[in-house]
């Protein structure tokens, strides 16, 4: 029997555990340890072995995920570090702490720095992964269970603050475009709940096309798209115009930065 516990119940607690409840490879018990009942709404309707408002019961567990702010990092390793064993693996999602932050605090056992995404509670987070003090086998164990969430991709550590503005905040690009897409399609008469439906299935596809036909560049599919005089044509006058491309790069970048800013402690 696997044990984890999930310390923080917010936003990122709550998709990680709808993940991991979806088709787990054995059988594991998932406690929650929450700081209080702010986030009750999220957390009640879901099953948890165990909540608990103390860091004690981390004492047993296989692996201890940190799902809490960075602004709260460094309190919770505090008041968890007294009872987190040798072997229990510490997985944290958390934007811009490195792993030798962690060790800094006195985090002795295998540390794997993660960064997913909300679509983890349908399993189809895109994960980034880097460990620490895990041997090989043990290293796998822990990407298989990783991957409960949806895919996992091990790199660097340099490349997690870049991979956090892209993939750890990459849903908010999509949500806004779909936001504007679906507000446009209301100015034209379209039924915003229709919309959103087929929106968001026009986006799957063309990013299954953009990831599966990696063999011809995007310029290309926009070229594919973009008749001479047609209406993409004219729907990219407008995106060119208002500097839209640019916009997102600079948007990347400022993410990126800000996951710097945030694993500096104060
Ligand atoms: N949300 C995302 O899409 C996403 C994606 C990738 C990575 N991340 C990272 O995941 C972390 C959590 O993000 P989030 O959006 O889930 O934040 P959130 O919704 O604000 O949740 C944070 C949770 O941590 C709890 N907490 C704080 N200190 C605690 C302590 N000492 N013991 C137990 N619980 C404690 C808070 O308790 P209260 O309920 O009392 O406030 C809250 O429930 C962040 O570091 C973020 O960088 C988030």
């Amino acid at each position: 029997m696997q044990r984890i516990v999930i310390v923080g119940s917010g936003h990122l607690a709550h998709a990680l555990w709808e993940g991991w409840h979806r088709n787990p490879r054995e059988p594991r018990v998932i406690d929650l340890v929450a700081r209080s009942e702010a986030h009750r709404a999220l957390w009640n309707p879901r099953v948890w072995d165990t909540v608990s408002f103390s860091p004690e019961i981390v004492g047993s567990a296989d692996v201890v995920v940190l799902t809490v702010k960075p602004k709260d990092t460094e309190a919770s390793v505090g008041q968890l570090r007294p009872y987190l064993g040798v072997r229990t693996v510490l997985v944290s999602p958390v934007a811009g702490w490195s792993i030798a932050q962690f060790r800094d605090l006195g985090v002795q056992g295998p540390i794997a720095r993660i960064m997913p995404n909300v679509s983890a509670a349908i399993g189809a987070s895109t994960t980034l992964a880097t460990f620490d003090g895990l041997a090989s086998e043990r290293r796998r164990a822990i990407e298989a269970f990783l991957s409960e969430c949806g895919q996992v991709t091990v790199v660097d550590e340099s490349l997690i603050n870049p991979y956090t503005a892209l993939i750890g905040s990459g849903p908010a690009y999509i949500f806004l475009l779909l936001k504007a897409l679906i507000e446009g399609g209301e100015r034209l008469g379209t039924d915003a709940a229709m919309t959103r439906q087929l929106v968001s299935s026009m986006v799957e596809g063309a990013a299954r096309l953009a990831r599966d036909r990696s063999e011809e560049s995007l310029d290309d599919w926009i070229g594919q798209v973009a008749s001479p005089g047609g209406t993409t044509e004219a729907l990219l006058r407008v995106l060119d115009r208002e500097g839209w491309p640019s916009m997102i790069q600079d948007a990347v970048v400022a993410a990126s930065r800000r996951a710097e800013e945030l694993g500096v402690r104060h």
